[in-house]
């Protein structure tokens, strides 16, 4: 047999890893990739190991200006405990109106043409406006946020090209020089936005330093568009890939609440999370050095037959288990409530809306991201 190794290049796997996690996960659930790094896909070790604080992220010391997403304790507690404020389910509460407002007015024009592209139309709008809202970013300047969105969150990829590096560099050097214009402009004139609320902690001087208000901003610009895109459109993909599913939470809207964390475990719009080995540490045997790098595969935990019962079958009044979509210990998903209603609201409406959809499943293109897993457009008709 040939020798199994982790390879989410291939085209093939890249269109769907899912049978290639089956076979780690079987054939070599902790894997040493040609490529240097761990590859982990059961469940039980990725649920156990994202919460052992011997892997981390800071193993030669602090982080200086990197956001809470790559830091450790203590800075990541301060970090994170800067912006929770506005994450909690009273803020969020007072948010679910406006973005009931803003799907509607996404799908006013595919209500009189029937066709939208839910990727263009719908599920990337909808969590960048909310996200530029929150944070008091102009609402047009949208589009080229996006592009450099896009080549920032190759950073979060386990291998990349030199291309993709450039990319990554110049994007940066555009997305830092706009940000400081915006925070200029936020310095004389306050608001009642996140950018007004990070200015302030900043100017307490030990709460926040100038680096770390940009690489926060950053943050939860990219956190807070690009993988809810994905969910509503790995999501509405999933749906009309099983029409059944599809019919009956339209019939039961109450599902609309299960359903959804069924299509963030089917296809998890962030497939792995990156650490590092501080302290060594022995799983089924193998031992992890200090400095090593892992990728824990939560994609691949998702589909672990031990904890689901026929994993890779969408249902989405599934009862059991518990998905790793959002992560798990200190880093989880900051802005997972948030995420929830808005692809509640989102995929609730689309098909409250529609009584039947049509769509051409190929080709479908996939964006290159490997962790960020999303398509770059999802054309359907609509009647
Ligand atoms: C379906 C949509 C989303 C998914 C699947 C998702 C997934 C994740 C995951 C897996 C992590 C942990 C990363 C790690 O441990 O390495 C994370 C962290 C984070 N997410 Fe989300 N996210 C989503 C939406 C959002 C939204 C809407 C926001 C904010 C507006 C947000 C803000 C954050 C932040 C700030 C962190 C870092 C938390 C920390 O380091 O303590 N996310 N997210």
């Amino acid at each position: 047999m040939a020798p199994i190794f982790y390879n989410p290049l291939d085209p093939e796997v890249h269109a769907d890893p899912y049978p290639h996690y089956r076979m780690l996960r079987k054939e070599d659930p902790v894997h040493l990739s040609p490529l240097g790094f761990w590859v982990l896909t059961g469940y039980e070790d990725v649920a156990t190991l994202v919460r052992d604080p011997r892997l981390g992220h800071e193993l030669q010391g602090p982080m200086e200006g990197a956001s809470m997403l790559f830091r450790d304790p203590p800075a990541h507690t301060r970090l994170r405990s800067l912006v929770s404020k506005a994450f909690t389910p009273r803020m969020l509460e007072r948010l679910r109106p406006r973005i009931r407002e803003i799907v509607d007015a996404r799908l006013a024009r595919a209500r009189e043409t029937g066709y939208l592209d839910v990727i263009a139309d719908l599920a990337f709008p909808v969590p960048a406006t909310v996200i530029s809202e929150m944070l008091g970013l102009p609402v047009e300047d949208h589009e080229q946020l996006r592009r450099w969105s896009g080549a920032l969150t190759r950073t979060l990829d386990p291998v990349m090209s030199p291309d993709d590096m450039g990319g990554i560099a110049s994007a940066s050097v555009a997305f830092s020089t706009y940000l400081s214009d915006k925070l200029s402009e936020r310095r004389s004139r306050p608001g009642e936005d996140l950018l007004t609320a990070l200015l302030a902690a900043e100017q307490e001087g030990d709460r926040l330093t100038p680096v770390e208000l940009f690489s926060t901003v950053e943050l939860l610009f990219v956190a807070g568009h690009e993988t809810t895109t994905n969910l509503i459109g790995n999501g509405f993909l999933a749906l009309l890939r099983n029409p059944s599913q599809l019919r009956r939470l339209r019939e039961d809207p109450a599902l609309l609440r299960t359903g959804i964390e069924e299509l963030l475990r089917y296809d998890s719009p962030v497939q792995l999370l990156i650490r590092t080995v501080k302290e060594p540490i022995s799983v089924r045997g193998r031992r992890l050095a200090r400095g090593d790098s892992v990728l824990l595969l939560v994609a691949a935990a998702n589909r672990d037959p031990a904890v689901f019962r026929d994993p890779d079958v969408l249902d989405v009044g599934r009862p059991e288990g518990r998905h790793l979509s959002f992560g798990g210990g200190i880093h989880f998903c900051l802005g997972s409530a948030l995420a929830r209603m808005e692809g509640q609201i989102a995929i609730g409406a689309l098909i409250s809306l529609f009584d039947e959809f049509e769509f051409d499943p190929d080709p479908l293109r996939w964006r290159e991201h490997i962790n960020l897993r999303g398509l770059e457009s999802l054309p359907v008709r609509a009647a």
